[in-house]
């Protein structure tokens, strides 16, 4: 099997890189920054030259295609012009889904959570009504919309918060939590956004068994087991690496000015669960993240 992964250099690209090189055949393609792609086959490539990923794809000819590469922090994408997001995170997604269509290729896509209405109870489940807030969210929303239109073999994968930490040069809110309270300084973390964080280690295992599987064309609440909060989540930490819980302060969402409120994408994981792919309990992931660090 041939394998495809765009965005290689990133959070979970990196520990994509890792799971899928053994037993396929696999390139990864990085941007602007390498991360450990030099350890795998690799190459410097920006997907949104269409002439180049058309070429590409006539010269390695994936079986599947892994899409991770976007502006991926909703932070970020609120500072950049419309169009550059759009550019990268909707056209590349397309031109990505035409060539699988051409070349025969599956293509499994990394989308959010954030795509969901989060102004309810939570544990949503895949047919739940859809109000992106951000221009990230909604520019992975086209970018779904683009998938189906133009792909007849595809997994949508709508990724909630990814916890563990990250290599190289790769940090997320898990990583920076746990070297804070670490060196002892305090942090503080929302009590009011609810999320189903997803291990790192856990999500590539299960795209890597993906690849395999002969799931197509179904939108899958990718995430973990349990609805935490992100203070939920920093006391574990704090149980898990011996910290002192008084270091974490409890703050509102509602107090930081200029948030964009999503209170609770929380999501049911029945479907993803259904097809063999099960986890622990969030406690004893963070507990098996750390000791493994
Ligand atoms: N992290 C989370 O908690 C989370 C939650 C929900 C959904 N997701 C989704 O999961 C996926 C992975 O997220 P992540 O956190 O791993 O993202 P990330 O660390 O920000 O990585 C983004 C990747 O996109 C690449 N990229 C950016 N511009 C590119 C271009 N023009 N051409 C080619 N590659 C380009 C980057 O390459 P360089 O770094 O080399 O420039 C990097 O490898 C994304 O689709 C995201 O929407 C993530």
């Amino acid at each position: 099997m041939k394998v495809l992964l765009t965005g290689g250099s990133g959070l979970l690209g990196q520990y994509l890189n890792v799971t899928l090189s053994g037993d396929k055949e696999f390139l990864s393609l990085y941007f602007e920054n390498t991360g450990n792609c030099h350890k795998f086959d690799s190459i410097r490539f920006d997907i949104r030259d269409k002439g180049k990923l058309s070429l590409l794809f006539g010269n390695f000819r994936p079986d599947v295609v892994i899409h991770t590469a976007c502006y991926s922090r909703p932070e970020i994408c609120a500072k950049l012009d419309r169009n550059e997001v759009y550019h990268l995170n909707v056209d590349a997604t397309e031109n990505i889904a035409r060539l699988c269509n051409d070349f025969n290729s599956k293509l499994i896509y990394t989308s959010t959570d954030l795509v969901y209405d989060g102004s309810g109870k939570g544990l949503l489940k895949e047919d739940a009504d859809l109000n992106p807030l951000t221009l990230y969210a909604e520019s992975k929303l086209m970018g779904e919309i683009a998938i189906q239109r133009n792909c007849n073999n595809y997994v949508i994968l709508r990724t909630s918060l990814l916890i563990g930490f990250g290599l190289c040069h790769s940090r997320n809110n898990f990583h920076n939590t746990f070297e804070l309270l670490k060196s002892g300084r305090q942090v503080s973390l929302f009590s009011d956004q609810f999320r189903s964080p997803l291990a790192l280690h856990k999500a590539a295992g299960f795209i890597g068994r993906l690849c395999e599987m002969s799931v197509s064309n179904e939108i899958i609440n990718f995430g973990g087991k349990d609805r935490v909060s992100r203070l939920e989540i920093g006391e574990m930490i704090c149980e898990s690496g011996g910290f002192n819980k008084d270091l974490i302060k409890s703050t509102s969402c509602k107090t930081v000015e200029g948030i964009i409120q999503v209170p609770d994408v929380s999501m049911n994981i029945d479907k993803l669960a259904g097809y063999g792919l099960k986890q622990d309990d969030i406690s004893d992931t963070i507990d098996l993240i750390i000791r493994n660090a």
